[in-house]
């Protein structure tokens, strides 16, 4: 195993009726900025039940952040936290929420002349408001992890800080009964392929680590079907599975002590920047083409996966191994979720802009060894047609 330093001050609310603690989790003297998305809150519930909570505080709202949340939607933010004098913030939502309202919480402290820099340039973030959140989807992890995602012109990049972690996240799985099959769908989807992004690399003895990420692989691919099966659409229990998985597939645990790929997400990136495709479909397309680029990178960790998460125990070496593609390509298919470029309409004329914007981002080296050179990506992107 390797060394590692872990900590996850996040603080979990989870269940039923749970969003009612935010009323005690957030200091009484706070001025709270309440931020959210395109309206889902206000048509489920949660948005009521938020201001429930909130009844004895100080709040105001900021709404509109969209999928893939945009630099030039969240720097509108700026002018309500100065004018209100905001000192805390509440995120009601799903991943791009909750990733906006971390650049919102640093873009207000930020003293350089831009806040795009500390995304772009990678200019360290030295203060940033606090941040609470009500997760409404289960997918990114962003609820107790430091990282988000931002877009400024089809540029879309990750930036990471410590002080952009939030300090509590109510999960409560009550919330999910109103997502659609494809939000469902997608969640699952990211929350799997985090975890393969963290386990399938290369072997470093780290036991508790593949057991951990094993155990959630299955629990994803046994849950994430029935959240779609019409006998089983409103089962908190298998929502609250889910939830959890999710959660724990991106808070930093599986990932501590062990290597770490991410070429997936980093090439998938690129597909949402230029294509606008949702962040788990890009996924579903790339990872299948990353595990076949790479066999040999990956070829022990690939073995102990065809046999721990698909009893694939016959055959030689190779036969396991494609098995094993196969049957994880069929996973995402009954998730309802593409698996080739092909599926959301691009072809072999549309990888040279990818590779360009790759190569302009700074990606490449990628992978757990990094060596996924931009003609490496060229390969994978090319296997996923
Ligand atoms: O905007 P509203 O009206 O809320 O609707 C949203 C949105 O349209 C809707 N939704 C959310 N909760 C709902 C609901 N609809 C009905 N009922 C509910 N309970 O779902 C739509 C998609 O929401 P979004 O937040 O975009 O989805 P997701 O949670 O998948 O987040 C995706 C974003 O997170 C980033 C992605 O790149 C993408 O920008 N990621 C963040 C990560 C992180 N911070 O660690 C890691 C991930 O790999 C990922 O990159
Ligand atoms: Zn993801």
């Amino acid at each position: 195993m390797l060394n590692f330093s872990f900590q996850n001050t996040t603080q979990i609310h989870f269940g039923e009726d749970q969003i009612k603690t935010i009323r005690k989790a957030i200091p009484k003297t706070a001025k709270v900025l309440v931020t959210y998305g395109g309206g889902s809150i206000k048509n489920n519930g949660v948005y009521d039940q938020v201001a429930q909570a909130l009844s004895e505080h100080t709040w105001f709202e900021f709404s509109g952040i969209e999928p893939n949340p945009s630099y030039d939607t969240l720097m509108k933010s700026q002018a309500i936290i100065r004018e209100h004098d905001i000192d805390f913030l509440l995120a009601v939502g799903g991943g791009s929420v909750v990733d906006g309202t971390k650049f919102i919480a640093a873009a207000a402290k930020f003293e350089g002349d831009d806040p795009w820099d500390f995304v772009a340039k990678g200019q360290p973030i030295k203060q940033a408001l606090p941040i609470g959140c009500v997760l409404t989807l289960p997918a990114t992890g962003s609820e107790t992890n430091a990282g988000a995602v931002v877009t400024r012109d089809g540029n879309k990049l990750p930036f990471f800080s410590p002080l952009v972690r939030p300090l509590f996240a109510v999960l409560d799985p009550a919330v999910t009964l109103s997502l659609s099959d494809r939000q469902i769908s997608n969640g699952v989807v990211d929350a799997f392929v985090h975890t393969m992004e963290q386990y399938l690399t290369y072997s470093v003895n780290g036991k508790v680590q593949d057991r951990f990420a094993e155990g959630l692989l299955l629990t994803l691919i046994e849950e994430g079907p029935k959240a779609l099966a019409a006998d089983s659409t409103d089962d908190l229990e298998v929502r609250g599975n889910i939830m959890w998985a999710a959660t724990m597939a991106l808070n930093g645990l599986i990932g501590a002590g062990v290597p770490q790929d991410w070429a997936t997400h980093m090439i998938g990136h690129e597909l949402t920047g230029a294509h606008g495709i949702d962040h788990a479909r890009t996924l579903s397309i790339v990872l299948p083409a990353v595990m076949k680029v790479c066999t040999d990178a990956k070829r022990e960790k690939l073995l102990q996966y065809a046999e721990r998460i698909w009893n694939l125990t016959e055959g030689d070496d190779d036969t396991r191994i494609n098995r094993a593609i196969e049957l994880t390509e069929q996973f995402f298919e009954t998730m309802q979720v593409p698996t080739r470029l092909s599926q959301v309409d691009l072809g072999e004329g549309d990888i040279d802009a990818l590779i360009a914007k790759l190569t302009q981002h700074g990606m490449v080296k990628l992978g757990e060894h990094g060596v996924i050179t931009p003609e490496v990506s060229r390969e994978i992107l090319v296997k996923a047609l």
